[in-house]
């Protein structure tokens, strides 16, 4: 659980949550969407309470893209509209940056159906199809767990970057890749470790810290080497 959290997120900025597993991280983003009560201490959005902000109005500010995706057995076209109509060109730009038009063409276009919980696609399918909903959604605060986790790391860290690079949207992303590449993309990083923020700043003030994110970083790359020498290359982190 969750020990003495206090943070400020800013307006249009990108943040990243990192710590091990059982750390709080999902924990935190599940306290900000309001899905906890009965914590102590406040939580705000622009100095309005949480707990006085109508829910319909957090479903028009907040996307979350959870750790587990929700896909409905309807069309793709269906699962990113979420039956709302919406500008044609918009449509497509939304598809290029989840970098589903691959996907689509090859399945034939936007009415194949995704099957009960989506079972007709990957992991890493289901994950772009989410993206894309959100992104769609166009809501001013987006929270993601792990939203690219199930991708291999090329494709996660093209997205990655063309999160980190959109406007006028506040971004907190937990992640688990600790590439210089991705991370460094951030405004800030927050490193929650025994439910307590341990350490937030930039990728670089973090590794010149040499503290914590430091030394998790390191053990990744280290993991990571190790495996490569050992010729195990085809499991992608
Ligand atoms: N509903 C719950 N009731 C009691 N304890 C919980 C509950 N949900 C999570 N926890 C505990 O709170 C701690 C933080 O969990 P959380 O899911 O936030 O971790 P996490 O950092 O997201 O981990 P992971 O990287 O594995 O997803 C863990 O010790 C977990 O067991
Ligand atoms: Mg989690």
């Amino acid at each position: 659980m969750l020990d003495d959290i206090n943070f400020e997120f800013e307006y249009g900025k990108s943040y990243a949550i990192v710590g091990t597993s059982g750390s709080g991280k999902t924990t935190l983003l599940k306290m900000l969407t309001g899905f906890y009560d009965g914590y102590e201490g406040n939580i705000r959005y622009d100095g309005v309470d949480l707990e006085k902000i109508s829910d319909q109005s957090m479903f028009q500010n907040v996307s979350f893209i959870h750790q587990d995706c929700f896909i409905f057995d309807d069309t793709i076209e269906q699962n990113i509209k979420l039956f709302r109509e919406c500008d044609t060109d918009e449509f497509e730009q939304v598809i290029k940056k989840s970098m589903l038009q691959k996907l689509i063409h090859d399945r034939g276009g936007f009415d194949v159906l995704c099957g009960e919980n989506g079972i007709h696609f990957s992991g890493g399918e289901k994950q772009r199809i989410s993206i894309a909903r959100a992104l769609l959604r166009k809501s001013p605060i987006l929270l993601m767990d792990e939203a690219t986790s199930a991708l291999d790391n090329q494709t996660a860290s093209d997205l990655e970057c063309m999160l980190s690079e959109m406007q006028g949207i506040t971004r907190i992303s937990i992640t688990h890749r600790l590439d210089e590449s991705i991370l460094s993309e951030y405004d800030e990083i927050v490193l929650l470790n025994n439910g307590k923020i341990e350490e937030h700043g930039t990728y670089h003030k973090l590794m010149e810290a040499k503290q914590r994110f430091y030394a998790l970083s390191m053990l990744s790359r280290h993991n990571n080497d190790l495996l490569i020498e050992k010729g195990i290359t085809s499991l992608v982190f």
